[in-house]
């Protein structure tokens, strides 16, 4: 499982910073072809950010590539550019405002092309959908089973929110009137359901008060405390909060492991299946849901700091 906890958007225009992502602590570098890079400046971006996959240092970053969306005339383009340019640089490709299944498969046929015309390995290169508007939330089951390349989904707030006419200006803010619960609920919901669906993560899109650092992790608390894997960033005080409110607590990390060491020992040596560990019932519901936590601390590069001790009997 690649971690994908702080997803950093940078626009491809911007050669800058291209160069300063590389240097920030991000779990996702998405170098962006789509919404922040004006029309005139899509043919430059292209060539920058081939250049910047090729020659910069990624490592420790998964490196996505944003294209434009399929009703613009740049899509095929985009992702052939990028592809031919530096395909054995890319990790996984973007696709933004993705409508239906259809579109999906067209990526996934499109990148098998370019990878046998190109001796790269097929089916390397991963998918992310983003989902954006209404008719892309109606057809997420669907889009989640459309390809194996699929990695992710991707919660698109500010395209959802113009999509669905909400009365509100502020991406991820309540939209103001609404006061009887989480006006995102329902959506991030669903997506979370196609996601688990097909092993897919699930990831929440941008904030876009970015001087808000507080905004931002109450905003990004709530989507991982439903289960999300992470979020996009857009400035670098975003990155740090990212990375700490969708990585498990170190006290929650300790405990995941100890219930699974408690739970193995339960189970293989006094062949039981359910056990108490302190005042807590183990068993094998609670197995699994201690290996997501156990999972998501030692992607985040989390340590033990306690041990298991067996019970003498
Ligand atoms: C991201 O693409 C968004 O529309 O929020
Ligand atoms: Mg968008």
């Amino acid at each position: 499982m690649r971690s994908r906890r702080s997803c950093l958007s940078v626009p491809g225009s911007n050669p800058r910073f291209l160069e300063k992502a590389q240097g920030l602590d991000v779990d996702e570098a998405m170098l962006d072809l789509e919404d922040s890079v004006a029309p005139a400046a899509k043919d430059a971006a292209r060539r920058n950010i081939v250049a910047a996959l090729r020659e910069g240092d990624w490592s420790g970053k998964v490196r996505a590539v944003r294209v434009n969306d399929l009703a613009t005339p740049w899509t095929y383009r985009d992702v052939i550019d990028v592809v031919e340019g530096a395909g054995d640089s890319v990790d996984a490709l973007i696709l933004p405002k993705v409508q239906d299944p259809s579109q999906v498969r067209w990526l996934d046929t499109l990148l098998t092309q370019i990878e046998l015309a190109n001796g790269l390995e097929t089916g390397r290169i991963g998918i992310e959908a983003q989902i954006e508007d209404a008719r892309a939330l109606v057809n997420v089951n669907a889009i989640a089973g459309a390809s194996p390349r699929l990695e992710a989904l991707v919660f698109g707030p500010a395209d959802f929110m113009a999509s669905i006419n909400m009365r509100t200006l502020v991406v991820g803010e309540q939209p103001p009137g609404y006061t009887e619960g989480d006006a995102y609920h329902y959506t991030l919901m669903r997506i979370l359901m196609a996601a688990r669906t097909y092993d897919l993560q699930a990831i929440d899109g941008p904030y876009l008060q970015i001087k808000d650092v507080d905004g931002f992790r109450r905003v990004a608390g709530r989507a991982a405390a439903l289960g999300f894997d992470g979020k996009w960033v857009l400035h670098p005080a975003q990155v740090d909060a990212a990375n700490e409110v969708f990585a498990p607590t170190q006290e929650d990390y300790d405990h995941a492991e100890l219930i699974l060491d408690a739970y193995e020992h339960a189970t293989t040596v006094d062949r039981r299946g359910a056990i108490m560990l302190g005042d807590e019932m183990v068993d094998e519901a609670s197995r699994k849901m201690a290996l997501v936590v156990a999972a998501k601390g030692r992607a985040a590069g989390l340590r033990r700091t306690s041990t298991f001790t067996p019970p003498s009997s």
